[in-house]
């Protein structure tokens, strides 16, 4: 079953000349997980708030084409309301941090939607045990480690019981042990509570290890799409071009193509499995 289902689909900021996303068509399954790649201003945070419709319901845009995201127009109903099916999560975990307490910004949203006290409890106790932050609950939200706030911002959008979860450039503000934290919770999320994630991201070694499939976005549109082993040795000799990387080991076996069997290995395993004696 599709998860979200885009076509042709093309957004202009208002006043802006050119569109940041031209005529973009991709099918998203139920529980994969997908990685968009691109430079600087490539359409990436305009894909993914596409999808969680805060474009163009809170940023002005307009919007052609096709998007329909867990059996819902975006543009057509309430940024809030479709959080109870896509959660999101953005690049700075402070600035989405406004209560006293841990267990006070997970409640906020569920409270936003009139949820009762009982069900509101239950949520944020399994938002809270999924993200690894029990125990948190009456921390201030401004005295914990990036890493950890970034997960709170998770559980947050996880206590909506969303089945998409779309995360823009999550780890670009942590520290390495911030970002481990984030990428462990996010495979997690995704392979035992299958949820479909849709990521914007720059460390393309955990992106090689972790996607289903990889989106490349060049000036709003989709160069390339398909799994990690698909896409990754076509980039190689386009990097600087595209202003994306390809993970180390691939750029290592591109250059001594004849040491590996197979395909060009996109992460560590594959480039030992594959490797000649
Ligand atoms: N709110 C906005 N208003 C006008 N133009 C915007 C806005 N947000 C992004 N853009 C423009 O849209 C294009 C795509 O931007 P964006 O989706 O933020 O790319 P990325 O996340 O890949 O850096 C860029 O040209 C950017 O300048
Ligand atoms: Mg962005």
């Amino acid at each position: 079953m599709s998860d979200i289902k885009i076509e042709n689909l093309s957004v202009q900021y208002l006043g802006e000349e050119e569109k940041a996303l031209d005529d973009v068509s991709v099918e998203i399954k139920q529980g994969e997980f997908v990685a968009i790649l691109g430079s600087h201003g490539a359409g990436k945070t305009t894909l993914c708030l596409s999808i969680n419709g805060i474009v163009p319901n809170m940023i002005a845009a307009d919007m052609y084409g096709i998007i329909e995201v867990a059996g819902e127009v975006p543009p057509k109903i309430p940024v809030r309301e479709l959080a109870t099916k896509v959660g999101s999560v953005f690049d700075n975990p402070e600035f989405q941090m406004s209560q006293l307490t841990v267990f006070e910004e997970v409640a906020l949203g569920l409270q936003n939607l009139g949820v009762d006290k009982e069900t509101i409890e239950k949520n944020i106790v399994g938002a809270l045990e999924m993200v690894g932050l029990k125990g948190f609950e009456d921390r201030s939200p401004f005295e914990i480690s990036g890493g950890q706030q970034q997960r709170l911002a998770m559980a947050s959008a996880l206590s909506m019981k969303p089945q998409i979860l779309v995360l823009d450039e999550p780890t670009s503000n942590l520290d390495p042990i911030g970002k481990e934290e984030v990428f462990t919770v996010t495979r997690k999320i995704n392979q035992e509570e299958g949820l479909t994630v849709v990521i914007a991201e720059h460390e393309v070694e955990v992106i090689a290890e972790f996607a289903d499939k990889i989106l490349l976005l060049e000036e709003g549109k989709i160069t390339k799409s398909g799994t990690p082993q698909e896409v990754f040795p076509d980039l190689v000799d386009i990097q600087k071009d595209i202003g994306v990387r390809v993970p180390q080991v691939t750029e290592f076996a591109s250059k001594v193509p004849n040491k590996f069997s197979g395909s060009t290995p996109v992460t560590l395993n594959e480039a030992i499995e594959s490797y000649k004696k």
